[in-house]
C-alpha cells in the first residue's frame, strides 16, 4: 500500500484511502484483457459512487452499470455518456424510470413481465423507444455468501429460464421497446472460474434455443461477480482479468457482431481502498483482549453483514511482538466486530490502523447509525 503514516499522523479519523495510482492499474489491465476481445465494460456504481474514483474510471472509457436513479444522475454527472449507462433493479420506480429515459441511457436489465409493460407505457408517454435487455436468472449457484448470490431460482432477480421466451415475444409486442438480448448476474465475490464456467454452459444452451425460436440476441450481459484477494492485498493487487475475460472468449458461441457487455465492480474498486482508524482505547477483557477502533460497522458493514475479512494492519507498529485481538468499533451492538482472535503487534491507544481492500462495498454502503459522521474520504494520485 503507498501510504505516507507522517501525512496521515494529524488527520482525522476514519477516512477512506484511495489510491489512485492503483486503481489506474487495476483499470488498465481490465480494459486491456476485456478489449482483446472486443468485450465492453461498465462499472458496477454500486461498488463505489464517490465522484473522483467515478471520475477516473470514465476516463478510462467503461460505460456504467447503475441500480437507482440517483446512480444514474452521479454517472453522468463524472461524465459517462448516457448511451453506455445500463440500468439494472427489481424494483424500478416510474420516476427512476423516466429520469432513465429522458437522459437516453444505453440499455434498461428487464427483471419482470410488470415492469415491461411500464417501461413501455412511460416511452410512450415520452414519445420514445426504450432499448431493453432480459435479465435472465440462469440458476447457477456462485459458490459464495448467500447474501451476495444472486443468479439462483429462490433469488428475487430476473426472469427464469422457462420465460425467457414468453418475454422476448413480449418485448417485440410492446411497440416502445426495442429488445437488444440477455442480462446475467450471478452473484459478487467469486473466485471459483467453474462458476462462470457454468454460467457461459447456460447463456450458450440459452442462446442456442432462442435462436431455434428465431430470437436471436443482439446483446449478451455477462454482469460482474469477480472476486479479490481479501487475504492478500500486497500479493494481488490487481485481479487476474486475463483468465477472467478468458473464460468467455474460449467458452462463449458469441455470434457474428454480437455485443457481449460485463459490469464489474469489486474487482475495479476493492484494493485501492483503504479504511483508516486511530485506536481509541485498548481493553483487557477477562477472557479477551479488545482493540477499540474509532471506525465502526457504520463506516464499514461488510463484517457484521456478510462475515467478510478484511486485512487488519497497524500502521503505527508495522512489526515486533503480537498479540491476539478482537478488534472491534464503538457502535453499541455485538456485531460491530470487524475480526476476532487476530494476531497483530501489540497495539496503543493513538495508533493508525488500517482495513485493507475497502474500496468496494465500503464507503457507499456506509451510514449515519448512532449518528456518526460519515466517513471522509482521501486520496494518493491523480
Ligand atoms: N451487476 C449487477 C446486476 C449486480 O447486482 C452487481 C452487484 C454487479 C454487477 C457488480 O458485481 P461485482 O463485480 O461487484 O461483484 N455489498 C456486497 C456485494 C453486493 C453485490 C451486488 N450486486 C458486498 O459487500 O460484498
Amino acid at each position: 500500500m503507498n501510504i505516507n503514516l507522517q501525512s496521515f499522523q494529524t488527520l482525522e479519523t476514519p477516512f477512506y484511502y484511495y489510491d489512485l495510482d492503483l486503481l489506474h492499474e487495476t483499470l488498465r489491465a481490465a480494459v486491456d484483457e476485456a478489449s482483446k476481445h472486443y468485450f465492453e465494460l461498465h462499472y458496477a456504481v454500486k461498488a463505489n459512487a464517490n465522484p473522483r474514483l467515478l471520475e477516473v474510471i470514465n476516463r478510462h472509457g467503461l460505460g456504467a452499470d447503475c441500480v437507482s436513479g440517483n446512480e444514474i444522475r452521479a454517472a453522468i454527472a463524472a461524465g459517462f455518456p448516457a448511451d453506455t449507462i445500463v440500468y439494472a433493479g427489481v424494483g424500478k420506480t416510474d420516476r427512476e424510470i423516466r429520469l432513465a429515459l429522458e437522459a437516453g441511457i444505453g440499455c434498461f436489465n428487464c427483471e419482470s413481465f410488470p415492469e415491461l409493460e411500464v417501461i413501455n407505457g412511460l416511452a410512450a408517454s415520452l414519445g420514445v423507444r426504450a432499448r431493453v435487455a432480459l435479465r435472465v436468472n440462469p440458476n447457477v449457484d456462485a459458490h459464495t455468501h448467500h447474501h451476495i448470490t444472486t443468479g439462483m431460482e429462490e433469488n428475487k432477480f430476473g426472469f427464469q429460464l422457462d420465460e425467457v421466451v414468453e418475454a422476448v415475444d413480449r418485448c417485440r409486442f410492446l411497440p416502445h421497446l426495442n429488445w437488444m438480448g440477455l442480462h446475467f448476474h450471478v452473484g459478487s465475490q467469486i473466485t471459483d472460474p467453474t462458476v462462470f464456467r457454468a454460467l457461459v454452459d447456460r447463456v450458450n444452451d440459452l442462446q442456442s434455443f432462442l435462436v431455434e425460436c428465431g430470437m436471436a440476441p443482439a446483446e449478451v450481459n455477462f454482469g460482474g461477480g469477480l472476486g479479490v484477494d481479501y487475504d492478500d492485498p500486497d500479493g494481488c493487487p490487481v485481479p487476474d482479468f486475463a483468465t477472467y475475460f478468458g473464460i468467455f472468449a474460449d467458452h462463449f458461441e458469441a455470434r457474428e457482431g454480437q455485443r457481449v457487455h460485463f459490469e464489474p465492480g469489486r474487482s475495479i474498486v476493492a484494493q485501492c481502498g483503504t479504511l483508516v482508524s486511530r485506536v481509541t482505547f485498548v481493553k483487557e477483557g477477562r477472557h479477551k483482549r479488545f482493540v477499540i477502533l474509532d471506525a465502526g460497522m457504520s463506516d464499514l458493514i461488510r463484517p457484521a453483514l456478510y462475515q467478510a475479512h478484511h486485512r487488519i494492519e497497524n500502521l503505527t507498529n508495522p512489526s515486533g511482538e503480537t498479540a491476539v485481538y478482537d478488534v472491534v468499533g464503538p457502535i453499541c451492538e455485538s456485531a460491530d466486530c470487524f475480526d476476532k482472535e487476530v494476531v497483530l503487534p501489540i497495539a496503543h491507544r493513538g495508533d493508525l490502523v488500517a482495513l485493507r481492500s475497502c474500496g468496494a462495498y465500503g464507503e457507499v454502503m456506509a451510514s449515519r447509525y448512532n449518528l456518526r459522521d460519515l466517513p471522509a474520504a482521501r486520496f494518493a494520485g491523480v
